[in-house]
C-alpha cells in the first residue's frame, strides 16, 4: 500500500494551478445520461472519485474516451440501468445516476451508495423528492428499485434541509421530466450552478427564480455540447491553509476568487496577506495567527470539505478557538491523529475546542477520509523531522498531483510503495 513521507518544515513559495472541480465533474459527468448524443467534458480532474464515476457511466453502457484532455462521452446506445455495489461503495455521489436513469428509461435498479465515513449519510432527502415526481421505490438487499410508471411529472418539491446531492439529483431528473417543477431550499454551491449551466448549454431550461429556488421547464432531449468544468474550490482553499500553516508565499492560479470569499475572509481575519491580481490569489501567511470561531454551513458559508484543514491552522493560532461542525454528524476522526503531533483539541459532539500555540510533532499516520487525510499533511509539513501518512488511497479520491504540486513550491514529500 502506497504512503506518502513528508519532511517538514519549510514554508511553502511559488505557483499552484488549480485543478477542475471534482465535486462539480460528478453531478455533471452523471447528467450525461440523459443525453443520446455526444458530450465533450473539459478540465476534469484526473483523480480517484472522477475514474469511478466514469467506470460507473461506462458499465451503463455510456462510450467513453479521452481526447488528450478532453473526455468524449457517446450515450447514443447507452441503455442499462442497474448500478451495482461494486462501483458504488466508494462513492457516495454515485446515487446521482438515479435521476438521469429514473428519466430516461423510467425505471433503474441502484446499489445505495458508500462513500467517506464521515457520519451515516442517508438518500432518503434524494428518494422522497423523487417520488414528488412520481417515482415509486422499494429498498431490497441494499438496492433501490425505482419505477416511474407514468414517467416523470414536474412537481414543486421543497427539500426539508438543504442537501448538495438531492438538489443536484432533481434538477437532473426535473430536466427531462414532463412539464415544470419548482425546486424550493435548494443548495446553491458553485458546484450546482455549474452543473446547471452546463445543462442549459445542452439545451435545458433551467433558472433561479429565488436565490434557493429553481424553476426547470421539461425539455425532451439534451443536446451535443462542449463544457469546461469550473476550478476545484476546496482545492484552492487546501492550498490556500498550505501558505497560511507554513507561513508561505503562494500564488493560487487557475480560480475565481469571488466564489471563495468566505474562505479569503477567514485566511485574512487569521492574519495571512492576501492580495487578488488578475485573478489569481496571492498569499502571505503571517507568522501570527489569530483565534477565530467558525461554524461549518452551507454555501456561502464556510465548507465542511475545509473544517480539518483550517482546523489544522487553528492549533498554531494565539488562542483557543471553537469550530462547530453544522453538516455532518462525525467529521472529527481527524482530531485524534492530530492530537497523536502534539496538538491539544477536544470534542463534545459537533464541537472541538482547538487550544493554540502547537508545534506539530512529526509521526507515522493513518488517513481515515479524503479531507483528514490533507490536513495530516498540512500538519506534517509544519512539524519538524518525517511524517509517514499510511491509506492515501483516501487522498487520491479527490487531490489530483497532490505531492507533484507541493513539491514544485519547495515541500519534501514524495510517495513511497
Ligand atoms: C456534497 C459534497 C461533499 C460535501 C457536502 C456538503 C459532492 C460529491 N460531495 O455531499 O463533499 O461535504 O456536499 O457540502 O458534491 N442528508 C440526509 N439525507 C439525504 C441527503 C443528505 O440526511 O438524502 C444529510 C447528510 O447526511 C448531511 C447533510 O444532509 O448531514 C448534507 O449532505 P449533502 O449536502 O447531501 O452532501 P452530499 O451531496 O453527500
Amino acid at each position: 500500500m502506497q504512503k506518502l513521507e513528508v519532511l517538514g518544515a519549510n514554508k511553502l513559495k511559488g505557483q499552484i494551478k488549480i485543478s477542475g472541480s471534482k465535486n462539480a465533474s460528478l453531478p455533471i459527468l452523471a447528467a450525461t445520461l440523459l443525453s443520446s448524443k455526444k458530450i465533450y467534458l473539459n478540465n476534469l480532474p484526473k483523480v480517484k472519485d472522477i475514474e469511478t464515476m466514469i467506470n460507473l457511466i461506462q458499465s451503463l453502457g455510456s462510450k467513453v474516451k479521452f481526447d488528450n484532455e478532453k473526455l468524449i462521452i457517446d450515450n447514443s446506445k447507452q441503455q442499462k440501468k442497474i448500478a451495482s455495489y461494486n462501483l458504488m461503495k466508494t462513492m457516495r455521489a454515485g446515487i446521482l445516476v438515479l435521476g438521469p436513469l429514473l428519466a430516461k428509461f423510467g425505471s433503474a435498479k441502484v446499489s445505495l451508495p458508500g462513500g467517506c465515513a464521515i457520519g451515516t449519510r442517508p438518500v432518503d432527502i434524494h428518494l422522497k423528492a423523487l417520488s414528488k415526481l412520481g417515482v415509486k421505490y422499494k429498498i431490497i438487499e441494499g438496492y433501490v428499485h425505482a419505477t416511474a410508471p407514468k414517467g416523470l411529472k414536474g412537481s414543486k418539491i421543497r427539500f426539508p434541509k438543504i442537501s448538495v446531492g438531492a438538489t443536484e439529483n432533481l434538477i437532473i431528473a426535473a430536466s427531462l421530466a414532463k412539464g415544470t417543477t419548482i425546486l424550493s431550499n435548494c443548495a446553491i454551491e458553485p458546484e450546482i450552478k455549474d452543473l446547471i449551466n452546463f445543462l442549459n448549454k445542452a439545451g435545458c431550461k433551467i433558472k433561479w427564480i429565488t436565490k434557493r429556488s429553481i424553476k426547470i421547464q421539461g425539455v425532451s432531449k439534451i443536446n451535443e455540447t462542449n463544457y469546461k468544468i469550473m476550478f476545484d474550490r476546496i482545492e484552492a482553499g487546501t492550498y490556500l491553509v498550505a501558505a497560511a500553516v507554513t507561513e508561505g508565499n503562494l500564488t493560487i492560479k487557475n480560480v475565481v476568487p469571488s466564489i471563495i470569499q468566505t474562505e479569503i475572509d477567514i485566511l485574512k481575519k487569521i492574519g495571512a496577506k492576501i492580495s487578488i491580481k488578475k485573478g489569481d490569489i496571492h498569499i502571505i501567511g503571517n507568522k501570527k495567527i489569530n483565534n477565530i470561531n467558525i461554524k461549518t454551513a452551507p454555501y456561502p458559508g464556510f465548507p465542511t470539505d475545509l473544517q480539518a484543514q483550517i482546523m489544522v491552522l487553528l492549533c498554531k493560532a494565539n488562542k483557543k478557538s471553537l469550530i462547530k461542525e453544522d453538516i455532518f454528524e462525525n467529521r472529527f476522526m481527524h482530531v485524534a491523529e492530530l492530537n497523536r503531533m502534539g496538538a491539544n483539541i477536544s470534542t463534545n459532539g459537533n464541537k472541538a475546542i482547538v487550544e493554540g500555540n502547537i508545534n506539530f510533532a512529526a509521526a507515522e499516520l493513518m488517513a481515515t477520509d479524503l479531507r483528514a487525510s490533507v490536513s495530516l499533511i498540512l500538519a506534517a509539513l509544519t512539524a519538524k523531522g518525517k511524517s509517514v501518512i499510511n491509506r492515501i488511497y483516501h487522498l487520491d479520491r479527490g487531490y489530483e498531483s497532490l505531492e507533484k504540486k507541493l513539491k514544485k513550491v519547495g515541500a519534501k514529500i514524495r510517495r513511497v510503495n
